[in-house]
């Protein structure tokens, strides 16, 4: 038995791996996140024989409420409100390694296991609290900006200061619950105290960096618990967790520590001065433009998945493409609100992935494309990223659609995207604005088409 419990650990963990590996292309990802299910079913039978567990009516009970609970979740959930679930997922997956670090406490636990116990139940702890936060300021249940006040440093090292303390205590003098208490209760705090000052926009990362967290924290309670294919999961989340973060930080050229400490967000920093004027176009003006063009480009953002626009997105490309146009999507690595927004969104209206170009590959075709659309999306195609040197997103890589030959912008008013800032592109002479609900000009559109 003790062999057959090891060769499901090794089989589980070689299809996590796979499993993630699946989920790097849109065309796989669902086959991964199968097979990484699968696999996790299997560790839990593994380790529940591995522990040697002979009463199982409380697990399967808990089986059963928490399958129906994240059944129900995940079909009731809104695409656009993902990122607050898995705030609430990463939370709960801090609150489980905390509390198995906690119930991994015995008296004749040595010092490696109390250090790990303690790590799983501080970093367990602080993903839990601030998990809530980031779900509580991304569906703005409570106020989405930046918390900033005097002193906020000298009270944030001082929480640390007493985590060290209680820490040390804990694993000198573990028959002394006090310590611990002291433990859970500062890490629960620490976690408020560090999603707090960063601004609602900066949320999404924020997430990213807390499932690292949730991995590193599992993998803490791993070592507590002696069970290595926690272990393995825990530091397989935790890797995937942090190169995420790079990614979007990258995406958004800025640095982790900026994300952080910058309160971006918090305070408008427009300088953005804007030369032009603002040139609105009708559905059907946008369709006699749309009908000659040979090549156009589309590039989603935030609005078309507010429009939930994906649908009529895909009628258009088809009826363009039996126009004889040829059609590619440019997508962002950060339009929307999370990572592979836009991919999921195009890929559930069944548009083909080999249409969906990345920003690197459709910039350098931008100059040969006829009409580019663009729904619903702001920041990741503002100029001033490129031209505004004062500009707070100054520097971030865009797709450059206001190099096409004309932009057609689909947008419901002048209101700023996430980053709050102006966009010059509005106001050059090649764009035009197509005010309305995303889903509503496309259907216009469409119309005149059939
Ligand atoms: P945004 O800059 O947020 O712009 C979205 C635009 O959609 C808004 O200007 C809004 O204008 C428009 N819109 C909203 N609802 C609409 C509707 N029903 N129909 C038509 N238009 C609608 O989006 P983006 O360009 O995708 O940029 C994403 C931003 O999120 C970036 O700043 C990025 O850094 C940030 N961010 C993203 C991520 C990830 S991983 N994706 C992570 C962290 C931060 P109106 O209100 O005028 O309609």
């Amino acid at each position: 038995m003790e062999n057959l419990v090891q060769y499901g650990y090794v089989v589980a963990a070689a299809l996590f791996i796979l499993g993630l590996k699946q989920l790097g292309s849109p065309a796989t990802a669902r086959h991964g996140n199968r097979l990484s299910a699968g696999a996790m079913l299997l560790a839990i039978i593994a380790a529940l024989l591995d522990q040697g567990i002979v009463e199982y009516q409380w697990i399967l009970i808990g089986f059963a409420v928490g399958a129906i609970i994240g059944a129900a979740a995940a079909r009731l959930v809104e695409m656009t409100s993902m990122p607050e679930m898995v705030a609430l997922f990463n939370g709960f997956g801090g609150l489980a390694s905390l509390l198995v670090g906690w119930a991994a406490l015995n008296p004749g636990a040595g010092t490696f296991t109390l250090v790990t116990i303690v790590l799983s139940i501080l970093i367990g702890g602080l993903t839990f609290t601030g998990s809530l936060i980031a779900y509580g300021k991304l569906s703005e249940t409570i106020g989405s900006g930046a918390v900033m006040f005097r002193g906020q440093q000298v009270v944030n090292s001082l929480i640390v200061l007493g985590i060290l303390v209680s820490a040390v205590m804990f694993t000198r003098e573990p028959g002394n619950a006090q310590w611990l208490y002291l433990v859970i209760g500062l890490a629960l705090l620490f976690g408020i105290m560090v999603v707090i000052p960063i601004g609602g926009a900066d949320m999404p990362v924020v997430i990213s960096l807390l499932n690292s967290y949730s991995g590193l924290a599992a993998c803490a309670a791993g070592f507590a618990v002696n069970n290595n294919i926690l272990i393995v999961a825990g530091a397989l989340v935790g890797a995937s967790g942090i190169i995420l973060t790079r990614i979007m930080c990258k995406a958004m050229n800025r640095s982790l520590g900026n994300v952080l400490f910058s309160g971006f967000g918090s305070v408008s920093s427009e300088t953005t001065e804007v030369e032009g004027e603002i040139k609105p176009i009708s559905v059907q003006d946008a369709y006699y433009v749309l009908e000659a063009a040979s090549n156009v480009a589309i590039v989603p953002g935030y609005g078309m998945a507010v429009a939930q626009a994906q649908h009529v997105v895909k009628e258009l490309q088809e009826l363009l493409e039996n126009n004889g146009c040829d059609v590619n999507y440019g997508i962002h690595p950060v339009a929307g609100r999370m990572p592979g927004h836009m991919n999921v969104l195009l890929a559930e209206a069944d548009v083909p992935y080999d249409q969906l170009l990345e920003m690197d590959d459709i910039n350098p075709r931008m100059e040969t494309v006829d009409v580019c659309i663009v729904i619903g999306a702001n920041d990741v195609v503002n100029p001033a990223a490129r031209e505004v040197e004062s500009s707070p997103i100054y520097g971030m890589p865009i797709i450059n659609v206001d190099q096409a030959r004309t932009v057609f912008v689909l947008k419901r008013s002048m209101a700023s995207g996430f980053a709050g800032i102006e966009n010059p592109l509005f106001y050059k002479d090649n764009t035009r604005m197509l005010f309305g609900d995303a889903k509503e000009s496309i259907g216009g559109l469409v119309r005149e088409f059939d």
